[in-house]
């Protein structure tokens, strides 16, 4: 039985100075896509430092569901063998992601233009997520597919027996719809074209360069890219350096700036230009922040962390910055509540199709802590006021990075703060709680 099929509630309490190095784990974005591309590689795959989280996990499992050979050596060490392009192999039972719409939608990309069948399944959070998106762009490979009313899982996927490029453009600000398109691509002979409006994370593309594809980019003049894959090509094994997320940095980072008295280094930490835009609005914010041992890393750009106790205040957070902390905005609300004034978020429609409907959950968490915030049509705006009363108990819907905001809402917030439920963060943060503790969180 999963952990995260026992519920267990927890509170956080006011604490005092929080001090130390934060070490967080791997990307989640970034392990995915390494064991994926490992899987689709003929050859030794090396990765280090991937998240050993469930939802990882689960894309491991269907990896060698698929035919892949992935062993683990030790603490985020692997090794991976592959198939090869157009080698995956059609499983055996019914693929089940968890909570993860990542791994689901990626491997369905993977799956849909190599002749199988193969059914996609997961929690209750993920059957109600929408998989349209990622599917009907897939049938233009020649795949098919059935799915529950409104297109929600189990969905059986009959991937293209004769797949064609394509070229189409992604209706949604998505990397997971993209990179799914992206990896479809790759069995499809000849060159599909995939143009995104919206700049999302470009790992896979980066990636995907890395192992030896034909892929270039193209910026286009109103600002979006056209990603040009040709199909049928042989990808090398390579090595995969697994920076650390800073979708789970943000956790403690906000903690150190919220708590009184604290300074929290957190070191190796990814800071791809398309996914920082949560330090961008922090520092608006007036946060103390700063970036030390800047380097590159296995092609992705990487740095050392310090936060420290800082007045914030509020500011207006533009839509067009979405992208690039789309995980970000559980964390930045309660950012908001402890600042001065009025914040401002637009553009986050996306929210709602998350674990769970972020906006709708956040709101009601910062409501039963006394926050002063208006959910607008597609945004929030949050009125700080400096502190937090807290004293509320907070329902997490199972989304992990709920359950990790309020939290560390609690350790600052006048009265504690409870979460319903904590068994969700091991989806994305195994070692959260003994982290925070570590750096003086009273949980
Ligand atoms: C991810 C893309 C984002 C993000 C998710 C990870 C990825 O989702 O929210 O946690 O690894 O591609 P969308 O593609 O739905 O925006």
């Amino acid at each position: 039985m999963p952990d995260h099929a026992r519920p267990r509630s927890l509170t956080a309490a006011r604490s005092g100075p929080l001090k130390g190095v934060a070490r967080v784990p791997g990307d989640k974005s970034i392990s995915h896509r390494a064991l994926i591309l490992g899987a689709m590689t003929v050859g030794e795959t090396r990765i280090s430092g991937l998240l050993e989280a469930e939802d990882v996990l689960n894309t491991a499992r269907a990896m060698r569901a698929l035919g892949g050979d992935l062993l683990r050596d030790g603490d985020g060490e692997w090794r991976v063998w592959g198939r090869g392009v157009g080698g995956l192999a059609e499983p055996e039972a019914a693929l089940d992601f968890g909570n993860s719409g990542t791994g689901s939608r990626l491997v369905m990309g993977a799956v849909a233009t190599t002749a199988m069948i193969a059914v996609f399944t997961g929690d209750e959070s993920l059957q109600r997520r929408p998989m349209k998106r990622v599917l009907d762009p897939l049938t233009l490979f020649g795949a098919a597919y059935e799915a529950r009313e409104g297109g929600l899982m189990p969905v059986t996927l009959t991937g293209a027996s004769r797949p064609i490029a394509i070229e189409h453009e992604v209706a949604v600000a998505s990397a997971q719809v993209k990179s799914a398109l992206i990896l479809a691509a790759l069995n499809a002979p000849g060159r599909s074209r995939i143009v995104q409006r919206a700049l999302t994370r470009d790992h896979t593309e980066k990636m995907l360069a890395a192992f030896g594809a034909k892929i270039s980019v193209e910026t286009l003049a109103d600002g979006g890219e056209a990603i040009e894959i040709t199909g049928e090509i042989d990808l090398k094994p390579a090595s995969v350096a697994v920076p650390c997320d800073p979708s789970s940095a943000a956790f403690p980072l906000v903690a150190a700036l919220i708590v009184p008295g604290s300074e929290i280094t957190i070191p190796g930490v990814l800071l791809n230009p398309r996914r920082i835009g949560l330090i961008d609005t922090l520092t608006d914010m007036g946060a103390d922040i700063s970036i030390s041992n800047e380097r590159e890393s296995g092609g992705e750009r990487v740095g050392d962390l310090t936060a420290r106790h800082s007045s914030l205040k509020g500011v207006d957070v533009p839509a067009d910055r979405a992208p690039s902390m789309i995980d970000e905005y559980p964390i930045l609300a309660i950012a908001a509540a402890f600042a001065e004034g009025k914040m401002t978020m637009h553009g986050l429609e996306e929210l709602r199709v998350k674990e769970s409907d972020r906006l709708a959950a956040i709101v009601a968490g910062l409501q039963a802590n006394g926050v002063s915030v208006e959910e607008t049509e597609g945004g929030m705006i949050v009125d700080g006021r400096g502190s937090v009363s807290g004293g509320g108990t907070v329902a997490t819907h199972m989304d992990h990075r709920i359950a990790m905001s309020f939290l560390i809402m609690g350790l600052a917030a006048r009265e504690p703060v409870t979460v319903d439920d904590v068994s969700m963060i091991a989806t994305s943060f195994p070692g959260f709680e003994e982290l925070m503790r570590e750096l003086g969180a009273k949980i």
